[in-house]
């Protein structure tokens, strides 16, 4: 069986760590494409890590380019192209930069593997995935958004730092657009089959969903210059091998509703069936009034950011 490919659009943070993740995880070969200008800086980080794979004992060819073409025939497209925001910006101030690469990104995917299954990590997320979707046109099942699986790894960790246990037995799902309006569900999270709220009291969780709402701004003040890599990578990696590997993991994911959750043509982040059909399903919860109500302010968020990309 020939090795499949994966063409990781943006050789940033996260793309670098991405063309490792598809090494070690060894699910295919990895193009990573970038602008002219940073040619060099994608060929140099696939041939680093291209050097590592005896180290790590994988088989993957790596290669960089500034060249869209190179995309041809790809399996998976994962798009991290795009700025990152700085201290004290919002995701939706990168917006109107954002649209004129992800338009380009967009159109080129559409040329040259228009079956692949495409994973947007770009931000504003929600508006970014409705805009590759809008302008390719592709079907609904091929075009995702990675945000629900950083936030509830977020809150995961979040969770089990508290409690002091493993974040191998918190599960838990975020629903929402990626940003503070976001809508992390305790009610539903259990730590080693146990409810959490039978574990902490409500203001612990309080604060964790605080926490988790903040959890990318903390990151970008700490970091000073650029925002998270490594959760956003990981995070975006498992909805790709879930596809490659056709698992059917459910993953919390911005998906393209049409009638689901009462909404209508709009990405936002719910549960998903994710297996060799692309998104092959959206598990629709029975919410309560409080969560229905934090879901609606959460999609006017989308809504607003939407409606700036004009599309
Ligand atoms: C974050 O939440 C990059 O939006 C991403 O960190």
């Amino acid at each position: 069986m020939a090795r499949k490919k994966i063409a990781l659009v943006g050789g940033g943070q996260i793309g670098g760590i991405l063309a490792l993740l598809v090494a070690q995880r060894e699910l295919g070969d990895a193009v990573v494409v970038e602008i002219p200008e940073r040619e060099g800086v994608a060929k140099g980080k696939t041939l680093d890590i291209s050097e590592a794979t005896p180290l790590l004992g994988k088989d993957a060819k790596l290669s960089g380019t500034a060249n869209f073409e190179d995309m041809k025939g790809a399996d998976v497209v994962i798009v991290t192209a795009g700025v990152p925001r700085k201290p004290g910006m919002s995701r939706e101030d990168l917006l109107d930069v954002n649209i004129k690469t992800m338009t380009v990104v967009a159109q080129s995917v559409q040329k040259y593997c228009p079956k692949a299954f495409c994973i947007i990590v770009t931000n504003p997320l929600d508006a970014m995935v409705y805009s590759f979707k809008k302008i390719t046109g592709f079907p609904k099942s091929q075009v995702v958004g990675m945000a629900g699986v950083l936030d509830t790894g977020r809150f995961n960790s979040f969770v089990a730092m508290e409690l002091g246990v493993s974040v191998q037995d918190v599960a838990a799902t975020v629903l929402g657009g990626h940003g503070p309006t976001m809508v992390p569900l305790p009610r539903l999270c259990t730590v080693g089959g146990i409810p959490l709220t039978e574990l902490l009291p409500k203001d612990k969780i309080d604060a964790i969903v605080t926490r988790t709402r903040e959890a990318g701004t903390e990151i970008v003040k700490l970091l000073g210059n650029g925002s998270a890599f490594f959760s956003p990578a990981i995070a975006a990696i498992d909805m790709a091998e879930s596809y490659l590997k056709d698992k059917k993991r459910i993953l919390a994911c911005a998906a393209y509703l049409e009638g689901e959750y009462g909404i209508k043509g709009y990405y936002i982040g719910v549960p998903v069936i994710i297996g060799a059909g692309g998104v092959e399903k959206v598990l629709e919860l029975k919410l309560n009034d409080e969560e229905k109500a934090m879901l609606a302010s959460s999609l006017d968020a989308v809504k607003k950011a939407v409606e700036e990309t004009k599309l």
